[in-house]
């Protein structure tokens, strides 16, 4: 290799981040497990924590979908998903939803945060409930040139929860 070529190894660090409760990733009407399994591992990525659902269908697919066996801190969220929302609101929280809708501002608009902050995603069929959506602080959407209409959860939520970390 010559000198002028720079030297590309792959590179780990044992760095083992702990808990960020700054960012939180919230798939809270997610339903497939593959897609919260690779959520999981952004948070851990990101040093984020994950929110969910307190309900048997997290539990047994975080479960799963560890596959670092190192599961990021989650937080139990319940009985209900949007009181969950606007009392985390209420205490100052920053909710920024993860949705296509009118209004919302495009990712290269989005700046890191410099707040406690929730992103919610949706449902891979239905997204998130517009009564839900009515409330959020901020709405982020990814513009898309393909021929698809969405992207999946876990891709659009990873890209976001990076820009809101400083990451990307
Ligand atoms: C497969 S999409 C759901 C699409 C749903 N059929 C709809 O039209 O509302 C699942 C979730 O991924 C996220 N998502 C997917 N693509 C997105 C994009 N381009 N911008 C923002 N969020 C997106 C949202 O959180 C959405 O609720």
């Amino acid at each position: 290799m010559s000198a002028s070529k720079s030297r590309v190894r792959p590179l780990r660090t044992a760095h083992g981040s702990p808990c960020w409760d700054q960012l939180l990733i919230a798939p809270l009407w997610v339903a497939y497990d593959v897609n919260l399994g690779t959520l999981l591992r952004t948070c851990d990525a990101l040093g984020a924590c994950m929110a969910v659902p307190n309900t048997p269908h997290y539990h047994r697919a975080l479960a799963r979908g560890d596959t670092l066996a190192r599961c990021p801190c989650i937080h139990w969220v319940g009985p209900s998903q949007a009181e969950w929302v606007s009392a985390e609101q209420a205490t100052g929280t920053r909710i920024v939803a993860v949705e296509l809708a009118e209004g919302s501002v495009p990712l290269a608009r989005l700046h890191p945060t410099q707040e406690r902050t929730i992103v919610l995603l949706g449902h891979e069929g239905r997204g998130i409930p517009p009564d839900v959506l009515e409330c959020v602080d901020t709405c982020v959407e990814i513009p898309m040139r393909g021929v698809g209409h969405s992207l999946n959860v876990a891709v659009a939520g990873s890209l976001v929860a990076y820009r809101l970390a400083g990451l990307a």
